[in-house]
């Protein structure tokens, strides 16, 4: 026990320690959780373990609820056991995406900031919350790790708590969470933060100390991202943001410092940032949900002066060079809950410049960003509509195709809607970019077909709008060949058949 017992600094706590055995075994069939853990950073690495033991002698189903996507193979685990009856908001794995797929696991894709208002209203109710710390403060205060997800909420919501304090994490973590509730709804006043880099909150989550069931202790980082490196690609995508954001500039709409830019998960999305390394703009501001490398190379280019977000999501590389030296890092870093990062009111304010991932996007803009074929769950909305809606500038980027350029990424109409027409200000792919603002759809579709589809399913892109024009209408469309090109890679496996040569 040792040195690890000094993180729990409150003495009261002292006699909380359990085993991770003994802790899984408070949970009980039927139950919900509230687990720590977004895009895979700061989940809970311990109960999950023995509750994946328990089910290979014992029949039990849990609801599983956290920030986002959860690390250390914790979807996957669980759903080999057998154990979710519920998952939301997002995940990420393979193994659970198949399970879903198949109607084996109830997966609501939610807003990343909706979750905590159903939690909140108690149309959600929490059983256990189980939350990664560092340490536990003389005043009892939870300090979280490399994320916050729901971590506040499901605090303040659930019946019983249980922290798995990770001593792998380095205590200069702590200071870096800025912890905001809003109250209920019908009761708030507004949130006072008007600058990306403005503290409002604690730095650690306050809790009445009884409803601390147990603590477990562990002694693991989290998984690295996985994200593939910039390609030419994702360059030339990145110079398309850039150009377009040049032509800003001239225009006298954004200077040099942009606005607080948010971006997405994934490798697209963290290569286009990588993009502006080689750019002129600087004095930035970031206000994001996860911060992937690409930010860190932004800190250290002397580009980033400030980045708030919920959670880190870096490479095994970037985790080393940031955890050693955190206190290189720790003042121009805010990390908030996802209700806070992604809250609406803020982002309007604020004026974000929003760069997310499409899967596909049609010729009007509007876009799909979680159902292959519209029907195959990928990973879910994430934060990406919290963002999109009142972003001051929506930018959703995609390379032009995706499976050796069997699939057109730019379909005549998308298979499912995460992202109405409404919602989308420019669409990226490495084919160039539309900027579809005031435009009406008549003005939109020649755009996105001239500029980003791929000269490979060009043509006949511009013979099917053709064709929908003489039918007529506001937006116009051929409806019974609408989603013919998604018919065609089901049925084929390549939507590149209609294509003329
Ligand atoms: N149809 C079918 N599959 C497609 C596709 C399309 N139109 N476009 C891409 N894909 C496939 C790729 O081939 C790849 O498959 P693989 O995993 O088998 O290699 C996979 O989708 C991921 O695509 P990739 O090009 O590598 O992009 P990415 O890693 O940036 O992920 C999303 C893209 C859309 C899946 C991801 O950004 C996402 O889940 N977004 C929704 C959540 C979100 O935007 N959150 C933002 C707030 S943080």
């Amino acid at each position: 026990m040792g040195e690890r017992i000094n993180r729990i600094r409150v003495k009261a706590l002292h006699d909380r320690i359990v085993s991770k055995e003994e802790a899984a075994s408070w949970i009980k069939d039927g139950m919900t959780l509230g687990l720590s853990g977004f895009t895979r950073a700061g989940e809970v690495k311990a109960v999950p373990y023995a509750l994946v033991e328990r089910a290979r002698n014992e029949s039990f189903k849990v609801n599983v609820y956290t920030g986002a996507s959860l690390g250390s193979d914790i979807d996957k685990l669980f759903t080999e056991a057998g154990i979710v009856n519920r998952r939301l908001p997002f995940q990420v794995d393979r193994t659970m995406r198949k399970a879903i797929n198949e109607g084996e696991i109830n997966f609501v894709d939610q807003h990343l900031s909706h979750t905590a208002e159903l939690v909140r209203a108690d149309v959600m109710p929490i059983d256990y919350a189980i939350l990664e710390a560092i340490s536990i403060t003389e005043d009892g205060e939870i300090i979280l790790s490399s994320s916050v997800g729901n971590s506040l909420l499901f605090a303040e919501h659930a019946e019983n708590i249980i922290i798995e304090l990770n001593t792998a994490w380095p205590e200069n973590l702590e200071g870096v969470h800025d912890l905001y509730s809003p109250g209920p709804q019908g009761d708030r006043t507004p949130i006072p933060l008007t600058k990306p880099n403005d503290r409002i909150g604690q730095v650690g989550i306050k809790v009445d100390l009884n409803k601390i069931k147990g603590i477990v202790f562990t002694d693991k980082l989290d998984d690295p991202s996985d994200i593939v490196p910039p390609d030419e690609e994702t360059q030339t995508m990145a110079n398309h943001l850039l150009e377009f954001l040049r032509k800003e500039i001239a225009a006298g709409r954004l200077t040099e410092k942009l606005a607080p830019i948010q971006a997405g998960i994934g490798s697209v999305a963290n290569a286009v940032l990588h993009g502006m390394l080689q750019s002129e703009f600087e004095g930035l501001d970031v206000y994001s949900e996860v911060l992937q490398d690409a930010i860190f190379d932004l800190i250290d280019a002397g580009k980033v002066k400030s980045a708030s977000c919920c959670s880190f999501a870096i490479s095994e590389e970037k985790m080393k060079q940031v955890y050693g030296n955190f206190d290189k890092y720790r003042n121009k870093l805010i990390m908030r809950p996802q209700e806070i990062s992604n809250h609406p009111e803020i982002i309007r304010r604020l004026g974000t410049i929003s760069i997310n991932t499409a899967l596909e996007f049609d010729i009007y803009g509007n876009v799909n960003s979680t159902h292959v074929t519209g029907t195959k769950m990928m990973n879910g909305i994430g934060g990406s509509g919290d963002f999109a809606r009142n972003a001051r500038l929506a930018i959703f980027v995609t390379k032009s195709t995706a499976k050796n350029g069997e699939i057109s990424s730019v379909v005549p109409f998308v298979s499912h809607v995460d992202h109405t027409e409404h919602d989308v200000d420019v669409v990226i792919t490495e084919q160039g970019y539309a900027d579809l603002r005031g435009l009406a759809p008549r003005e939109r579709a020649p755009l996105i077909i001239e500029n980003c589809v791929h000269p490979m399913y060009r043509e006949k892109m511009r013979e099917y709008y053709e064709e929908a024009l003489k039918r007529g209408g506001h937006t116009p469309h051929v409806l019974e060949k609408a989603f013919s090109w998604h018919d065609n890679l089901i049925k084929n496996g390549t939507m590149r058949e209609l294509v003329h040569v």
